[in-house]
């Protein structure tokens, strides 16, 4: 009775060769066993397309953790942006877009009126008197004790008939919980901003949340652009503008004389190269760096995509005074070196320009009393009139100074990519 056996699913035992002679169509039919393997095989397959894809996408969709160009000032090694790339692990190495994004042409910047269609003409006297320096001190919400340390010890050296000088802040982040008690530290701070800035009316609220790297740079020259514009003569209107760190000193007297003899209808690009980055092309250290108002009006006004604005800021500037054409709207670049830089760095003197780095608030009120001291030592008076000139600052600039030798050496010892870094 072998051929009754439909009810079985499948034969216990395979069929004996003869059956394959005397019925062929057997040879068709596959075994139990060869649709066991198929189906395994198959499995087999997806499970390892699933492994590989996985393995393929993994790296790419974890943020890169690397990305930081903040400095983080751990240690006097650090001038600004110094450290993260001397390291090797800045944005810039890691990421391509960025760096390509410094070499690309900005088309709103091209296609704007350009800084020798804008001029300056700004009066220091009169109904429709300007200053002589619009001073943009970056600064965050919660940043109170230093800002009142500021106001105490270094803005009264600006006379405010010369200089508006004004801490520029973005608008704090907000919480992922809208409901935790992150939410109610916030609203609470916002409150004593407000208060803050009714007080005392030295304090510019960006529109934009608080980031360093998120095109904060832009956002303010956007905003004095704005604050200034118009035809012909307006109130107000600052012939240089300046940014400069929280943490820097600037020498009144020293800026001001490093200033007075410049016409602001020029195109002036102002700072130190001293200790910078060499990645991204020809820029001023963030620390402090000015440039005058056709230049500011110019790139305030230019509505450029986040990728033109964003990262490595101080150094996105230097990426837009390259799309000025060299015949119309030549750069005049004024570089202090080392007269500006990291107090523990620089020989500190009666040409210094600007101090920085100073992290500690005591650090504020002992380099601001030095500064008085050398000044008093040399029988000047620290005022608008006493001021070194330019010329003498910018010979001593080019003088690397031994402790900043000594800090290149240290770094190098350390395998950091010093190359790219320091001079
Ligand atoms: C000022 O002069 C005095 C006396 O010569 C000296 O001891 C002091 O170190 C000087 N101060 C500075 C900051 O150079």
């Amino acid at each position: 009775m072998t051929s009754s056996h439909p009810a079985k699913a499948y034969p216990l035992s395979r069929p004996s060769i003869q059956r394959y002679f005397t019925s062929p169509q057997l040879l068709l039919r596959p075994s139990i066993r060869l649709k066991t393997s198929l189906y395994t095989l198959s499995i087999t397959i997806i499970l390892l397309v699933i492994l590989a894809l996985n393995a393929t996408i993994t790296p790419s969709t974890t943020p890169p953790t690397d990305v930081n160009t903040v400095p983080s000032h751990d240690s006097p090694a650090d001038s600004g942006e110094g450290k993260d790339v001397a390291k090797g692990k800045d944005a810039h190495l890691v990421d391509q877009e960025i760096q390509r994004s410094f070499e690309e042409p900005d088309f709103a910047l091209l296609s704007g009126k350009q800084p020798h269609e804008i001029g300056c003409d700004v009066p220091l006297e009169g109904e429709d008197k300007g200053v002589f320096m619009f001073l943009g001190i970056f600064s965050a919400a919660d940043k109170r004790e230093r800002r009142d340390l500021y106001r105490r010890v270094i803005i009264p050296d600006f006379p405010p008939d010369l200089f508006t000088v004004k801490f520029i802040l973005g608008i704090p982040a907000y919480p992922e919980n809208p409901l935790g008690p992150e939410a109610v530290s916030r609203s609470m701070l916002m409150n004593k901003i407000e208060a803050e800035m009714d007080r005392y009316g030295d304090m510019v609220m960006l529109p934009m949340l608080d980031n360093i790297d998120l095109g904060k740079t832009h956002e303010y020259f956007k905003w004095v652009a704005k604050e200034y514009s118009g035809e012909g003569r307006v109130k107000g209107r600052p012939k240089f503008i300046m940014k400069a760190d929280d943490d820097t000193i600037l020498v009144l007297p020293n800026v001001i004389s490093g200033f007075k003899d410049l016409n602001c209808a020029h195109n002036i690009y102002w700072g130190t190269s001293a200790g910078r980055s060499h990645y991204f092309g020809d820029y001023f250290r963030g620390l402090a760096y000015a440039m005058s108002w056709p230049l500011v009006s110019w790139i305030g006004s230019a509505d450029m995509p986040l990728a033109h604005i964003m990262k490595i800021e101080d150094a996105r500037t230097g990426q837009w005074l390259r799309h000025l054409d060299p015949v119309t709207d030549p750069v005049k670049r004024i570089d202090m070196g080392w007269t500006m830089g990291d107090w523990n760095q620089l020989d500190v003197g009666i040409e210094t320009v600007a101090l920085h780095w100073l992290k500690l608030d005591e650090w504020v009120e002992q380099q601001h009393d030095r500064l008085l001291q050398i000044w008093s030592n040399a029988s000047k008076p620290y005022d608008v009139d006493n001021g070194i000139s330019p010329r003498l600052s910018i010979e001593k600039g080019k003088q690397t100074p031994e402790r900043a030798q000594k800090e290149h050496q240290r770094q190098k010892e350390l395998g950091w990519d010093v190359g790219g870094n320091l001079d």
